[in-house]
């Protein structure tokens, strides 16, 4: 989508809202429990908004839920656009760019995610300190957009005042959590055995096949970012048996309670967080 596209798609998406959202709020796979959380809620399919595709994959619903999240204005992503569906990264990207063009100065972003570190089990919740792109492509490709540097420093692109902030929460709650890099995969295969002991090499302790997209895209429009996986299982050939989708959503659905505890903790408590370095 061109900006043109962007800044009609969030024209229209603001005209629908009863204000301008602070966060921006996307769920991962079987995470979706959230947006059901939203208050006021106004719902809008990405077909509705002009240029947007619909979203397919199983799990993913495709609509933007917007409304207050513990009495803050937000604005949630339900279903996400992948690469590997045949979208552009510029489409996959784009309702990242249409949330921040509506109002969003924050993305608070999750995902399922496979662990690599040892002792990982499926149910951890880990907040993204740093990611490995392994797309080898960007949404960021082409002209630079309105309200976007060229070249952003990833040196902190998940803010190490919204994960001590995250933490602070989970100690609070009671919702157990680490910190760990993540590697974004272009999938939609599961990786091989080989290539988890590859990522692992690299300094990878989570596996996944999206987020780092947006991600990229909000540095350079200056958003800061907070990032968390949800480990659905042990990365390939790491544990016994094989990978399946079905149960990447069973756990997400299972685990989606403490995230989602966690998740209106850290939204409820936002002012409390370290401002912006
Ligand atoms: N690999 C890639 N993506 C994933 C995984 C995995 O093991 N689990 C959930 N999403």
């Amino acid at each position: 989508m061109n900006d043109p596209e962007i800044h009609a798609a969030a024209s229209r998406l603001r005209s629908l809202l009863a204000e301008p959202p602070e966060l921006f709020i996307v769920l991962g796979s079987g995470l979706g429990a959230v947006a059901g959380a939203v208050e006021d809620r106004v719902e809008v399919p990405f077909t509705d908004l002009t240029g947007l595709p619909d979203a397919t994959v199983t799990g993913h619903a495709g609509r933007f839920v917007g409304g207050r999240l513990e009495g803050r204005p937000v604005l949630v992503q339900s279903g996400r656009y992948h690469a590997y569906e045949g979208h552009p990264y510029d489409v996959v990207v784009a309702p990242l760019r249409i949330a921040h063009r509506a109002g969003a100065g924050a993305f608070l972003v999750t995902n399922a995610a496979g662990g690599i570190r040892e002792g990982m089990t499926p149910g951890d919740i880990v907040l993204i300190s740093d990611h490995l792109n392994f797309h080898f492509a960007s949404g960021l490709r082409g002209r630079v957009r309105d309200g976007e540097v060229r070249f952003p420093d990833m040196t902190e692109a998940y803010d190490r005042g919204l994960r001590a902030h995250a933490r602070a929460v989970a100690d609070e709650v009671g919702v157990p959590v680490s910190e760990g890099v993540y590697a974004s995969m272009p999938g939609p295969a599961f990786e091989t055995p080989a290539e988890v002991r590859m990522l692992r090499t690299l300094g990878a302790d989570l596996v996944g096949m999206s987020t780092v997209p947006s991600v990229t895209v909000a540095r350079a429009r200056g958003m800061r970012v907070l990032g968390m996986s949800m480990v659905t299982n042990v990365a390939a050939g790491l544990g016994e048996g094989v990978l399946d989708h079905e149960e990447v959503m069973e756990v997400g659905r299972s685990g989606g309670e403490r995230l989602e505890t966690l998740v209106r903790g850290i939204v409820a408590r936002w002012d409390d967080a370290p401002p912006a370095p």
